[in-house]
Parts: C-alpha cells; structure tokens; sequence
C-alpha cells in the first residue's frame, strides 16, 4: 500500500483519518489513551514534513439526540492529544460546518485541528457522497491511520478517500504495522503456529476459529466459550455459561480442528460469580459438579497452555481465559500473558479486552504487538478484505 513516506505533505493540509474512539469514565475523561499514542508517529511525520493536520474520528455511537449525544464530544480527546504531541491543538465545534471551514482554511503548516465527532453527522454512517464531498474539500490528501475502524465502510473510511486522486491517499504508521504483523500472522506465519482463543462466545468467533484453523497447529481454547465446547462433547458443566443454540456450531469446529482444538484439562470453579462471594476450587477433567460455575482456566491447564506458548514460533491471542478483571479469577489469563511475553515467538495480541488484560498486567512492551482493533483485528483475522483499503493505491 502506498504510505505517507510516498506522500510531500510540504505546504499541504492531510485529513487524518484517527481511531479516537477510547473508552471513557462517567466523568467523560479519556480512560485508556493508547489509540491516541498510537497514531502519533504519523501525525508528527506529517508534520516534520512541514504538513497541517485536519484529524477526524468517531467516538462512540452516537444516537442522533444531541442531549444524549453531547458526552461523545471530541473534547477531551483533543485535550489529551494535546498533552501527548506536546503542540496546540485547535477543536473545530463542528465535523464540516463553519467553525470546521473557518479553523482549516486558517490552518498553517504545524498547526492542527481536531474536527468534531464525525458520527454526528448522518452522512457519515451511510456513507454519503456528499458529506464525503464536504469532509473532503477542507484538505489536500488523505491518509488512513484508524486501523480500529477499517472494517467500516462508513463516509470518511471509503468515500471520502475516494474524492481525493489516488496519488493522494496513503495508509499511516499505525495501520502499516497493523497490516504488517497480521500478515505475519496469515501470510506465512514461521511454526509451529498457536492461536489461544477465549472469551464468552463462541458465536462472536466461529469465523475467526475456522479460517485460524487453517493457518494454526494448535489452537488452545479458553473463557466461558469453553463451557459451550465441552457440552456439545456431551459433559456436565454445572451451572458454567453455555450457548445452547451454538452447540452444533461447536460440534461443527471440533470435527473441522481435527485434533487442534485443544480444551482446558481442569478448572477454576466457583458458586458465585461476585468475587465477594465466591468459594473457588478447581476440578480436573471435563466434568464440573452440578451447581459449579466455570470462572477459568485450571492451573494444570495454565502451565500446559504456557509451554505450548513458550515453544512457538507464531502466536496470535484473542479474549480472556477466564472473568480476569476480578482477582480471585485472573491466574489463567495472566499465566498466558506471562507466557507470550516471554515466549521467543512472534505475539500478537488483539480484541479489546485481552490488549486491556495485557496492559493491565503490564505486560504491552514485551509481547510483539498489542493491536488497537477490535472488531477490526477479528475481521482481519477472518480473512476478510477492507474496502477502506481497497481504496488506498498499493505502492507505484
Ligand atoms: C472499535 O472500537 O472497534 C472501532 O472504533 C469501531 O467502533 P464501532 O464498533 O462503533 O464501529
């Protein structure tokens, strides 16, 4: 893909395309600002090139009542940015409006400006031309860095691309290392190639396992997700979440992983699941005792996991092993955490909520790479193609 290295960004203004779509606390600050840090390579690339910045991002999903909506303002986001680039940073009150027209036809080179959530216009989600239009007309080239938001074909993912002349369009820092590592994970991944995968769903990840399956020598399986597997094997599991409508899906992936799929051989059980109440024990085997809830991964099962972990060459990790954001039920996520950070493997990380584990334990620097996709990160795992990158010209 053609990158912002083949890109003059001298004198011009880049619309960018950001993911600043972070979680927030109930105060409305920004809570965990890696998608933010994670985009500054680029913006002081463009930048140094003597380029303006025109940012633009979703956050959130906004309804269309603009009481309800007025919390996913780009504020506090622009505020932060501000602290992490160390510059001004100007925020536009609105995405395409007056105050976006007035503050980017002032723009100068160094200065940036953050426009206003782009979700608060209609056109956006509908992928209309003419907002497009708009979107478009306040820069000169377009760059996309919002890797979490690719698989998206909202206006300023596709058809605002699309208004600038393909020389003028280039994929970011971000989304190039994103791109990079995914295809080290799908291209030719160097053996033997492991996926952990868990979670409470199967159904989120029936795309994702069967399209893993064809690239991975072991797939190891863990979180709630797992309940649903040992049922459809026809053993007890108490009182453990379970997807009863999916266990013929589960059936389906057991047959199709031939003997990759491998299962937890004991677990952390529990009587509750509020950590102030519970009672955990761990039980061996494929059996849980009537009335028991399975909360994680055993520690038979944990060490097993991490030495499959540890003498990899590829591994690709999504969804916890167990309801880790409480203490008593962390051991088995973190135990895979400490194995893919100190694995000499290729690690990837992704999914919300395993790149939150992970940075939780403080372990984002020592693993190869934490994506900042979600749903993103799965889709790409799927195998899918992104029109938002289709649009992007590969390198002349
Ligand atoms: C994400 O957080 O996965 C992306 O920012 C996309 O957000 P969305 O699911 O609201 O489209």
């Amino acid at each position: 893909k053609q990158t912002i290295k083949d890109l003059d960004f001298h004198g011009k203004k880049a619309l960018v395309r950001v993911d600043f779509n972070v979680p927030l606390t109930k105060d409305g600050d920004v809570s965990d600002d890696r998608r933010i840090r994670a985009a500054l390579p680029t913006l002081n690339h463009i930048l140094e090139q003597g380029g303006a910045l025109i940012l633009v991002s979703h956050l959130g999903r906004p309804s269309g009542d603009p009481t309800a909506d007025a919390p996913f303002t780009m504020d506090k986001v622009a505020a932060r940015l501000q602290e992490l680039i160390g510059r001004p940073v100007q925020k536009a009150d609105d995405t395409v409006g007056p105050d976006a027209q007035a503050k980017c036809s002032a723009l100068k080179p160094g200065e940036i400006v953050v426009l206003e959530n782009v979700r608060f216009n209609t056109g956006e989600k509908k992928g209309d031309p003419e907002f497009a239009r708009a979107l478009a007309s306040l820069a000169d080239c377009y760059v996309n860095d919002a890797f979490g938001t690719c698989h998206r074909n909202e206006a300023s993912m596709v058809a605002v691309p699309e208004q600038f002349p393909p020389d003028r369009r280039a994929i970011g820092f971000l989304v190039e290392k994103e791109l990079t590592i995914l295809d080290q994970l799908l291209g030719k991944p160097k053996p033997p190639m492991v996926a952990v995968m868990g979670g409470a769903k199967v159904s989120d990840k029936i795309g994702v396992i069967e399209n893993l399956l064809k690239k991975v020598d072991t797939l190891l399986i863990g979180g709630a997700m797992t309940y649903t597997f040992l049922k459809a094997q026809g053993h007890e599991i108490g009182k453990s979440r379970c997807e009863d409508d999916r266990l013929d899906v589960a059936r389906r992936l057991l047959d199709l992983g031939g003997g990759k799929i491998k299962l937890p051989e004991d677990h952390l059980v529990t009587t509750s699941i509020d950590p102030k109440e519970a009672k955990t024990s761990v039980v061996e085997g494929s059996d849980l005792p009537e009335g028991q809830i399975g909360i994680d991964i055993g520690p038979k099962t944990a060490a097993a996991y991490a030495e499959i972990i540890k003498n990899a060459g590829t591994v690709v990790w999504n969804g916890p092993m167990g309801k880790f954001e409480d203490e008593p039920f962390r051991a088995g996520t973190l135990k895979v955490a400490e194995a893919m950070a100190s694995s000499p493997a290729v690690t990837a990380v992704g999914g919300g909520e395993t790149a939150e584990a992970v940075e939780q334990f403080g372990l984002a620097d020592k693993v190869s790479h934490v994506s900042t996709g979600g749903g993103a990160f799965l889709e790409a795992l799927e195998g899918k193609a992104f029109k938002s990158l289709d649009v992007i010209p590969d390198r002349s």
